[in-house]
């Protein structure tokens, strides 16, 4: 055996590096293992950072062809330049990889370089070198799920990796998945002047959010141009040189018919990804959707290995998965790492953005709750109006009974940064008068948040 270490993490998303960063820190001698040329994972590498780039520039270019004229700003004569484009998105991506890289530097960080294979517990074998380690972590993150009858070649059917990598704005982009990537990556190519279809297979958009934030924001989708086929399916689609004609099939009445497009992106969910890990003859279980099961403290039925981030269950997200990996590397030192599942936020960073925090009214009257309900829209916020972003409201549930928090929905500007003011305060078991009698800045987005909390108790001041 070549060297020993206390942890072997395997993937460096942020599930993985964070994990070994901070086991690092608690004096572990540490290891990662990462097969790509770089580290961060899909987020910086494919997923979160090349995305959130291409979104910036898009919104970018579109609000300097649209919006600024009722600034009083007048722009002629706007391009795209869409290679400087992706590649400032390059720039973003290289910077955030090699900031990994510099951590793990710092921190004593071993990147073992290649594909894990686990041999057994106690054992990785890493580009034919068998390695020790006390505990293995795996975090191995996920793969875009596949689609029978639409075959992937990254070029004209893509994944989000390669509608990342478009090198012309589609003529028509059919996106297949109305959810969190369908409409982040058809927004941005909608934006740069693509005709858009996003056929989804459910009669609403992201499902799992509140239903009345879902409704509106298909409205303003659909006022930005994007066209949607809810209640139908994909059946096939056919790539040629000139495009891809893709079949769909209306659920409610059967009727099929052929869409053109020029490009196609498959977003249908993500699955975990296990492929050449060794986990059947380690003896790892997994559940009947291929992720590794584990106890609520990450906690395989194998001793000594762990899992965590999108290769277990719920939701797929990186800060999800970054506060496993917090919290696994306490408690390999003993200490007491915990996540509190019912505060995890969730965003989609589309113009308007949608965030939620806790439960949806959906989910309180299935469980049988009583909550009130307060809602505040941006046209009666002062700074909303400031900037012409006036679209949307923000929506907070509390117990009836106690007032406590336990959701918090918003479609709005910068809904994923006012988000966290209602996590913060969910975190701390605030009512939402707590939240009502805290003083906000004005003029700020924020006060929407507050006036909400407000109106919860029927005594919203602005409307
Ligand atoms: P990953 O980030 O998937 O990392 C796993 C790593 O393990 C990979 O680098 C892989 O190469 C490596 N690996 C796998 N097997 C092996 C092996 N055997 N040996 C060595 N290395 C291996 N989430 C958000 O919270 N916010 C967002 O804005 C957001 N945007 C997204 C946009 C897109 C287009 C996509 C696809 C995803 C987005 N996500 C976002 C989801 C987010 O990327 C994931 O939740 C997150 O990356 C999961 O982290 P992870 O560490 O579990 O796995
Ligand atoms: P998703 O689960 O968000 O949405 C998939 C959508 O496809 C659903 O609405 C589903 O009903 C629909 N669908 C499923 N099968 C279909 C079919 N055959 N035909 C038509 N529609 C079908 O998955 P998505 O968008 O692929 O994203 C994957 C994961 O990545 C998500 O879990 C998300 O958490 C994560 N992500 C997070 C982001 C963020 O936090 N901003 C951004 C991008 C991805």
């Amino acid at each position: 055996m070549s060297d020993s270490f206390d942890v072997i993490v395997i993937g460096s998303g942020p599930g993985g590096y964070v994990c070994a960063i901070r086991a690092a820190q608690l004096g572990m001698k540490v290891a990662c293992v990462e097969k790509r040329d770089t580290l961060g994972g899909t987020c910086l590498n494919v997923g979160c950072i090349p995305s959130k780039a291409l979104l910036q520039s898009s919104e970018n270019y579109a609000e300097t062809l649209h919006a600024w004229k009722d600034h009083g700003i007048m722009v002629e004569g706007v391009t795209l330049d869409l290679a400087r484009m992706q590649a400032r998105k390059g720039e973003v991506v290289g910077a955030n990889v090699k900031g990994v890289e510099f951590l793990f530097k710092k921190n004593k960080v071993t990147w073992l370089k290649g594909a894990g294979r686990i041999v057994a517990a106690g054992k990785v074998e890493v580009a034919g070198i068998e390695y020790g380690a006390k505990h293995i972590v795996i975090a191995t993150g996920s793969e875009s799920m596949p689609l029978p009858g639409v075959t992937v070649d990254e070029t004209r059917i893509v994944t989000s990796t390669g509608a990342l990598e478009l090198a012309t704005v589609p003529g028509h982009l059919v996106v297949i998945g109305g959810g969190v990537i369908g409409l982040e990556l058809g927004s941005v190519w909608r934006r740069l002047g693509a005709q858009v279809t996003v056929v989804e297979f459910l009669d609403r958009l992201i499902p799992g959010n509140d239903g009345e934030i879902a409704k509106q924001f298909e409205r303003v989708l659909s006022r930005q141009g994007m066209k949607f086929k809810l209640g139908a399916k994909v059946t096939g689609a056919v790539a040629s040189d000139t495009g891809v004609v893709v079949t769909v099939e209306t659920l409610k009445t059967g009727k099929v018919e052929d869409i053109q497009a020029d490009v196609v992106l498959l977003a249908i969910g993500r699955r975990a990804f296990t492929e050449g890990l060794g986990l059947a003859e380690a003896g790892v279980a997994t559940d009947e959707r291929g992720r590794v099961k584990t106890d609520p403290h990450f906690a395989t039925n194998v001793p000594g290995i762990y899992a965590i981030g999108d290769v277990i269950a719920g939701p797929m997200l990186a800060h999800k998965a970054e506060d496993e990996g917090v919290a696994l590397a306490e408690r390999l030192a003993g200490q007491a790492g915990h996540v509190n599942y019912a505060v995890i936020p969730g965003v989609v960073y589309t113009a308007p953005e949608v965030a939620s925090v806790g439960k949806t009214e959906e989910e309180l009257k299935a469980a049988g709750i009583e909550y009130a309900v307060g809602k505040f829209p941006f046209t009666a916020n002062g700074r909303a109006r400031a900037m012409g972003a006036t679209d949307g409201f923000v929506k907070l549930l509390a117990d009836k009974a106690t007032d406590r928090l336990l959701g918090a929905h918003i479609l709005g500007p910068d809904a994923g940064t006012l988000i966290a003011e209602i996590a913060l305060a969910m975190e701390f078991g605030a009512s939402a008068e707590d939240v009502a009698r805290t003083c906000h800045a004005h003029p700020s987005l924020n006060e929407a948040v507050k006036e909400a909390a407000l109106a919860v108790a029927g005594r919203a001041l602005h409307i």
